[in-house]
This record gives C-alpha cells, structure tokens and sequence, in this order.
C-alpha cells in the first residue's frame, strides 16, 4: 500500500513538473487531486487494511502525498504565471526611443534643388537674385533684345501668344515669355548700375515633349552691367561658376556663336572629369542697342550676360535619361533624389 502511494505521488509529480502550460495545470489539477484521482481511489482502499496501525500510517502517507501534489501544482502555475508575465511585458515593450521603421520626409524637387544651389552659388560670387512675369510684352521679350519685329530670329522661340489686348496696345503683343531675358531689361530699367543678378524662372515655348523638351521649362539668366566689363570677365564668371557648381575637376570653353542681344556672342561648354564636353548656355557681351532700350548710355558702360537652362542641369547632374521624367511626379522617380 505504502508502495503504491509513494509510486502514485512520483507519476504525479513528476507530470506536474513537466506541465507546459497553464491550461495543462488546470487540467491535471482536475485528474491527479479529484475524486477520480489515483490518491483519492488508493484512499478508498484504506478501510480493506487489517490493522489500525497501519490504516493510519498508510493514512498518513496518503495525506501527506496529497499534499505534495497541491504544493506542486501550485508551484508550477506559479512558475508558468510569472514566465508568462515576462513574455507578455517583453512583447508589449513600448521603446519610446526609437521610430517604427524609416521616417518618410518630403524634399524638393530636382528642380527646385538645381535652380536654389544656383542661386546660392551665384550669391556666393556676389550675384543678386532678380524675377520678372512669365506673362510678358512683345517688347521686353523680343523687341528690346534687339529683335525688332520681322527678326529671323523670333522663328526659333515657337512663342505662345497670350490672348490679352493692353491698353493702347495691339493683337498678339503679349507672349508667354520664351526666355528669362526679358528680366535683364527690366532689371535695367529698374535701377542703375552696377548690375550684378541672375533671375531664375520658368519659361515657355510651343514645343512638343520629348526626352530633351518640355513646353514648360526653366532658365537662369545672369546680366553684369559696369564700368571695363570685357569678355574676360565673362570667361572667368562662367569657369568660377563651372568649378562652383559641378566640382574643381571640371573647367568651361566659350565658342562663337549669335544671339541677337549680345556682340560678341559665345556658347559656353563644360568639360567632365572624363574629358567629354558639354554644351551648357549662350552668353555674350551686351549689345549696345540692348543696353539703350534698358536706359544706360552704352558709352560708359559696358556688360555680359548669360543664360542657360536648368532643367537639363538636372538632368546632367544626376544621369536623368528623360526630361518628362521630372515632371510626371512618378513618387517612384522623385524619391530617388
Ligand atoms: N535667351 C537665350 C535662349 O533662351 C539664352 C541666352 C543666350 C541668354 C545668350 C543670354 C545670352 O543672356 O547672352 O536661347
């Protein structure tokens, strides 16, 4: 009998010990301390023992037994509780120190990107920042450039024409402008000189896009107005410029060129670290006629100007193989820059 306890009580024991979950404490608790449990069936067979003596030891073991699997039992669900507790705080852990994933910021855009490192190169070299319309008059567009009515050169813009008849004025006078060099003149006629600016903007023209044209584009044009400007000043600008905004290891050429509204004119290439050339803008010594139509006595005083596009700036600068890329605001495109 006292054999058969102690064999009962070390299968109960053992089975609690091994109990994996709270859900199982619960169940054994049910099968090993019950009426239907080993202990409590042993414990019905007391009364078949002989003598009293051993009916009470035997009843001694038996409670005792009983008493180590109550004790048991509630040591394990002790030890399952407090484990589940642990794994409970570890998993709700609130860690007010990091971010969930990566933060999504906005940036500007390539454009917005190129055109103020621009400005701020051309700050840097003493340049200030000038803006004119983007709806503009014949004259300022064309005529005062020195590209009077009948020009050759007024084919190249493919102008849009704004349906606005000013005051006093005429049919088909009033453009979109084609150029920011409308705001040299402006400028000019705003103030005397010294003139040092560059007036970055959005330009227009009736292009078809394609992967090197959009119909809206942007330009920065420059315009120096002083006493001994030469064509010297203009070359050392440019390379300053170059050197500034793309890097020491590139430099800068001018070659001759025409533009209406600068004699002598030049186109200005760069050349990459790997040798190859680039062609960038037009640019040139102010033509007197222009500086006239800006007020300022063309015997005195002398300028440069220049004027290059800064979307496909962007583009060069970053490998872009198509300028509409900028602009169909792909967030899988714009977020790579
Ligand atoms: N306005 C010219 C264009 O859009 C670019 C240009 C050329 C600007 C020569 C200038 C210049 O100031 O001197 O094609």
């Amino acid at each position: 009998m006292i054999a058969d306890i102690h064999h009962a009580r070390d299968a109960a024991l053992h089975e609690i010990e091994q109990a994996p979950t709270l859900d199982a404490i619960v169940a054994l608790q049910a099968r090993l301390t019950g009426k239907r449990s080993e202990l409590a069936l042993l414990k019905t067979g007391l009364g078949g023992l002989e003598s009293v003596d051993e009916r009470r030891e035997a009843g001694r073991v038996l409670n005792e037994a009983m008493d180590a699997v109550v004790e048991a039992l509630a040591r394990r669900r002790e030890a399952l509780e407090s484990e589940a507790l642990d794994i409970r705080l570890a998993a709700e852990r609130l860690d007010l120190t990091e971010t969930i994933g990566r933060p999504r910021r906005g940036h500007a855009h390539l454009v917005t990107q190129a055109w103020e490192r621009l400005e701020d190169v051309f700050v840097g070299m003493g340049f200030q920042v000038a803006e004119g319309p983007e709806v503009e008059t014949d004259w300022h567009n064309f005529e005062a450039l020195n590209m009077g009515e009948g020009h050759p050169a007024r084919g190249e813009f493919d102008t849009l024409f704004v349906d606005h008849v000013p005051p006093g004025g005429r049919a088909g006078s009033t453009v979109l402008r084609t150029h920011t060099s409308p705001v040299q003149i402006r400028t000019m006629l705003a103030g005397a000189p010294p003139i040092y600016i560059v007036a970055p903007g959005r330009v227009f023209r009736r292009d078809t896009p394609d992967a090197t044209h959009m119909p809206v584009f942007h330009q920065i044009e420059g315009l120096v107005v002083d006493r001994g400007i030469s064509m010297a000043h203009l070359a050392g600008t440019i390379d300053a410029f170059t050197k500034a905004f793309f890097g020491q290891d590139f430099s800068s050429r001018l070659r001759p060129s025409y533009f209406p509204f600068t004699e002598p004119s030049a186109e200005f290439d760069i050349q990459l670290p790997n040798g190859q050339w680039l062609e960038l803008g037009g640019c040139g010594m102010v033509h007197p006629a222009v500086l006239r139509a800006g007020g300022i006595d063309p015997e005195e005083w002398s300028g440069f100007a220049f004027g290059f596009g800064i979307d496909r700036m962007a583009v060069m600068r970053h490998g872009v193989g198509d300028i509409r890329e900028m602009f169909s605001n792909d967030i899988r495109f714009i977020e790579q820059f």
